[in-house]
């Protein structure tokens, strides 16, 4: 990995520790594009789709291992021309430049790609976001392109989340602490139960000369047990006919209750999660204790990870684009190494709520 320094690649993974796998190495030289393919197999995929297909099943492996994939822009460049990342010298120009002159900036950006619309912006600045919303569209459409190519077990078995621009400098950050991102924690998101579906993120450090400095810490199923005894095992979801039907309307009206549906629809296993979030990051002996590796990911790269089983936590860095993706647990290809089948494990019971 030419871009990334050595500190970011440790030879041997500790128990419950995530590591860096850069996508570059994982391709054939075949696989280049321009070089010539291997004839067709008789009434099956070429193998170059094969090949496809079983580095992105690996791959999927590693991220459901909780590890981190990781693209340095040549890599993404090479192998995926048409979905070339991260962003145009103009776009970026942009980006950055705003920062400077706008008040308004002074937050994260949302793109929600399902309604086509920025929040996180003020009234009076109408021209920008109309601009931004173009480069986070496309951004957003690229990050999905790239990730139906790299990974084609979860392809179309995702919900496309919302995107963020991340323009404020991260070291020093004030913020409360169940909201400050530089103490480890896995993610969930109140307002978007999962019901054990995944949330994968994929960032892009667009910052033209400084790295966006990570760390993380052990993975939910190796801390799983820890926070289960401090928050108590999650019951089993009520099977009652009235919370069944609150549900069910929930489910129906959430147009019509934006603010209330999501919480009645949250699964034993959302409430968990989200308290675990904010446990995690309460917990004062923990955040000292906990063992920590720090990654650097430098100018131009893009890295995936499943934010639900990696305890993450954001240091220094300025200038990222992220696009969020909730991977149905169907599409998964190690399902017994997510949160929901670890949190299952110590609770003896179901923690999802069934389809309505
Ligand atoms: C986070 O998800 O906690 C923040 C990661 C980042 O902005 O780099
Ligand atoms: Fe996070």
């Amino acid at each position: 990995m030419t871009a990334a320094p050595s500190p970011m690649m440790p030879e041997s993974q500790a128990p419950g520790m995530s590591r860096v796998v850069a996508v570059q190495d994982q391709f054939g030289a075949w696989l280049i594009p321009g070089r010539k393919s291997p004839p067709s197999k008789e009434g099956g995929y070429s193998d170059r789709a094969d090949a496809a297909i079983e580095r992105g099943v690996r791959l999927c492996a590693e991220l459901e291992a909780g590890n981190i994939l990781f693209c340095d822009r040549e890599a993404v460049n090479l192998y995926f021309p048409r979905t070339a990342f991260p962003i145009s010298a103009e776009e970026r120009e942009f980006l950055l430049g705003q920062k400077q002159t706008s008040a308004a900036y002074h937050k994260n950006i949302a793109y929600r790609p399902g309604e086509d619309r920025v929040t996180g912006l003020d009234k009076s600045e109408a021209a920008e976001a109309e601009r931004l919303r173009k480069i986070l569209r496309d951004y957003s459409q690229r990050a999905t392109e790239f990730l139906e190519k790299l990974l084609p077990p979860y392809a179309g078995k995702w919900k496309l989340d919302f995107a963020s621009y991340r323009p404020l400098e991260e070291k020093g950050r004030p913020a409360r602490t169940r909201a400050r991102n530089d103490l480890p924690h896995v993610d969930s998101f109140p307002t978007r139960p999962t019901n054990g579906d995944r949330i994968l993120r994929l960032f892009t450090n667009i910052n033209p000369s400084k790295n966006r400095v990570w760390i993380t810490s052990e993975t939910f199923e190796a801390i799983a047990p820890r926070f289960a005894e401090a928050l108590g095992i999650p019951g089993a979801p009520s099977g009652h006919p009235a919370a069944k039907w609150l549900r069910a309307l929930a489910h129906r009206s959430s147009r019509l209750l934006p603010g209330l549906a999501p919480f009645i629809r949250r699964s034993p296993y959302d409430v968990f999660m989200h308290r675990c979030h904010n446990a995690m990051k309460e917990d004062a002996a923990f955040q000292a204790e906990c063992p920590k590796q720090r990654w650097e990911f430098p100018p131009d790269a893009t890295w995936i990870v499943f934010t639900d089983c990696v305890s993450h936590a954001v240091l220094e860095g300025q200038y990222a684009l992220e696009q969020t993706f909730l991977v149905s647990r169907e599409a998964l290809v190690a399902p017994e190494r997510s949160p929901l089948a670890a949190l299952e494990r110590l609770a003896g019971h179901s923690l999802t709520i069934p389809a309505v």
